[in-house]
């Protein structure tokens, strides 16, 4: 049996839907007997079914004495068919490779020391750097308890992501911006403020030639509940959740909600609200996975509460200048503690992706 490359297939099947099973990890599984695929899947849009209920739906009976193929260790709690180690156990599947322990403590280890004691034979680890980070936002947020949170910017030669007046203008290039939506398309929401709703009206949504192909997620920090009621995050707010973080609970509060947004009520401290208890909250109300699209204020706020995981800079050849908006307020690029993970030239631009440390 060609084990590298089944597994290595089962981690393309669980590609195809990155980006698609929040808050759930995506996952791909492989049946496999005599070196043949009996069946393949990965988990469903929605989070569910898993992938191996699917492929041993698809396999049936030929599933008995087979070889499974998995990313990330079967689930142990259950759904409506039981769980996916107890349909393992009834399909009859004699071995099985995993590539990585499932961290969810619902899971972890249950399931491999479930199916060991039912006489299956487990093997671990091939290719756990993959699942590790394909679901990166999954195995983070589930350490932190808070969303795996990746700031985007565009910025210039000398590191400001505005112009003074707040005159909006593009500083990346459409290839820059282009891949900036392929971000946000493998995101599960959007944090944004106020003050970048009012300056800048963005629709956050995921296009490709203008089309709309998906409706992000957006959460606000509206302290003073500012937005304007016809700002472009509220169309097709039934596509989407529109999550609104204010310590107002007023008329317009009202309105908002009737409209389906989600309000909830924080209290102001230092003329702030606590962002620790924001991404808290966020991570109970299932928001493993954030792209932050917001101003210097709010990056330095992120920065000085930890909550920032991965930078995504891209880099005009441009001098906006002195009163140009900078990109941390009161802080420098410079001074924060990070790691190079990626860095790519689209046309004029500099991509720089790197993972706070
Ligand atoms: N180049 C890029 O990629 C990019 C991306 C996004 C935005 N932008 C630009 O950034 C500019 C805005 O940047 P900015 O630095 O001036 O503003 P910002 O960071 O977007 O927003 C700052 C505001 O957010 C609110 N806020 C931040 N932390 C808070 C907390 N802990 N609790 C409550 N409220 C909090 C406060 O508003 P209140 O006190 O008024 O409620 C604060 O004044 C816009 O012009 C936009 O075009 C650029």
């Amino acid at each position: 049996m060609n084990h590298l490359k089944f597994i290595n297939q089962a981690h393309d099947m669980a590609l195809k839907n990155l980006g698609k099973t929040f808050p759930n990890p995506t996952v791909g599984c492989i049946v496999c007997k005599n070196n043949k695929i009996i069946s393949k899947a990965v988990t469903s849009s929605t989070g569910r079914p898993h992938a191996e209920e699917i492929a041993l739906k698809k396999a049936g009976k030929k599933a008995n004495k087979a070889t499974m193929y998995v990313t990330l260790e079967p689930c142990f709690h259950s759904s409506r068919n039981g769980s996916c180690t107890d349909q393992i156990l009834r399909s009859g599947i004699k071995e099985i490779f995993i590539s990585c322990v499932d961290q969810d403590p619902r899971t972890k280890n249950k399931s491999i020391n479930k199916l060991k004691r039912n006489k299956i034979k487990v093997i671990t680890g091939i290719k756990k750097d993959q699942t590790l980070n394909i679901n990166k936002f999954f195995f983070r947020s589930i350490k932190k308890k808070k969303p795996f949170t990746k700031v985007k910017m565009a910025i210039s030669n000398d590191e400001k992501i505005a112009w003074g007046n707040y005159k909006s203008k593009w500083i990346s290039n459409s290839k820059s911006r282009q891949h900036a939506h392929n971000l946000r398309n493998l995101s599960q929401a959007i944090l944004t403020t106020s003050k970048t709703i009012i300056k800048d009206n963005p629709r956050f949504t995921v296009r490709k030639k203008n089309k709309i192909l998906k409706n992000l997620n957006v959460i606000v920090v509206d302290k003073d509940l500012k937005i304007p009621l016809n700002s472009r995050i509220l169309n097709n707010i039934h596509d989407k959740r529109v999550i609104i973080f204010t310590s107002m609970n007023n008329s317009k509060s009202l309105k908002l909600k009737q409209l389906g947004c989600e309000i909830i009520k924080m209290k102001i401290k230092n003329n702030e609200i606590n962002l620790n208890k924001v991404f808290s909250i966020l991570y109970k109300l299932k928001i493993s996975d954030l792209m932050v699209e917001a101003g210097g204020i709010f990056f330095a706020n992120l920065i000085k509460k930890k909550l920032v995981d991965e930078i995504h800079l891209y880099k005009a050849p441009i001098i906006i200048g002195e009163k140009g908006i900078p990109l941390i307020k009161g802080n420098q690029l410079n001074n924060i503690k990070k790691k190079l993970l990626e860095k790519n030239e689209f046309n004029d631009n500099l991509y720089l992706r790197y993972e706070t440390r």
